[in-house]
């Protein structure tokens, strides 16, 4: 069988699978307890939170651990509008942003928050001058997606971010799910980007579990009270072994593009340019005849 369908998920790979096996095993204790079997799995909580903060170079206290894509833009958006609310009620999302970030932001219509949706060009392209226009003094979130989930479209980030830079009280929040390892980082982890999310099935690591990047600094109000674990902002016991098998699923995954040959990345670049890149598809490939 050939699979086609990595952007709904992908197969993860034996190295991540058997890391969660391994971990599972071995290291069941719970990261909270105090005494050895706890230690060591906190000890392998934080190297997996070191490893994907080195490979996004950013520092390990900005990334938090979820349950996934969803649950990252939830937080992002919901922790956003409960911090700032005496500040402001509008947010700015893009017209094409995945339900996990439309339906929340639908939601937060209900309880007093206005939004406004930034409109999209023929090509699916977000329009800076027009979103330009949507920010308010009330403005208080920026949400636009890095890589549409059904087209590929990439979202001018860079150039958003250029725009936010007068606006430096908006939080500004990426959804990266499927920019991870298909685009360079820098082009939406710019330095204006105060929140980005992730998920790991997307990049061949187990399902239910994911990160945000959180810009120190920031403030968010937690979605999950409870226990108090990543610093009191998101309750519930740590999965362990699929956080483990992710930051493994990521290595191998950057890996993998380190060593793309560069022909391919050529092809890479063409297909995310969405529908309107199939010429240059067909013609990538009657060079190469
Ligand atoms: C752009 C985008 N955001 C969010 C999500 C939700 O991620 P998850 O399936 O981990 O909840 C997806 C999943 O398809 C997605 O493509």
């Amino acid at each position: 069988m050939i699979y086609f369908d990595n952007s709904a998920t992908t197969e993860i790979y034996p190295a991540s699978l058997d890391t969660y096996v391994k971990t599972s095993k071995r290291v069941f204790g719970n990261p909270s307890s105090l005494h050895y079997l706890g230690v060591q799995a906190n000890r392998l909580l934080e190297q997996a939170r070191k490893q994907i903060a080195d490979t996004l170079q950013v520092s390990n206290e900005e990334i938090a651990f979820t349950s996934g894509g969803t649950e990252g833009d939830n937080w992002i958006l919901k922790g956003t509008a409960f911090e700032k609310r005496s500040y402001g009620k509008h947010l700015i999302i893009s017209s094409i942003e995945h339900p996990a970030v439309k339906k929340t932001a639908e939601q937060l219509t209900h309880f007093g928050f206005e939004v406004d949706q930034a409109p999209v060009t023929e090509e699916g392209i977000i329009d800076v001058n027009q979103l330009a226009e949507l920010i308010r003094e009330d403005t208080i979130l920026v949400s636009v997606m890095a890589v549409n989930n059904e087209v590929g479209t990439i979202q001018p980030i860079q150039e958003i971010s250029t725009l936010l830079e007068k606006y430096p009280k908006i939080h500004f929040h990426v959804d990266a799910v499927q920019a991870i390892a298909k685009i360079d980082t820098q082009k939406w982890l710019t330095p204006r980007v105060d929140f980005a999310a992730f998920s790991a099935h997307k990049f061949h690591g187990p399902r239910g579990v994911g990160f945000i990047y959180w810009k120190k600094g920031r403030r968010l109000q937690a979605l999950m009270t409870g226990g108090g674990q990543e610093g009191e902002q998101r309750s519930g016991t740590e999965n362990v072994p699929a956080i483990v098998a992710m930051a493994r699923a990521l290595r191998l995954t950057f890996e993998k593009i380190n060593q793309r040959p560069e022909h391919l990345n050529h092809l890479k670049d063409a297909l995310m340019k969405g529908l309107s890149t199939y010429d240059k598809v067909t013609s990538f490939f009657s060079r190469r005849k």
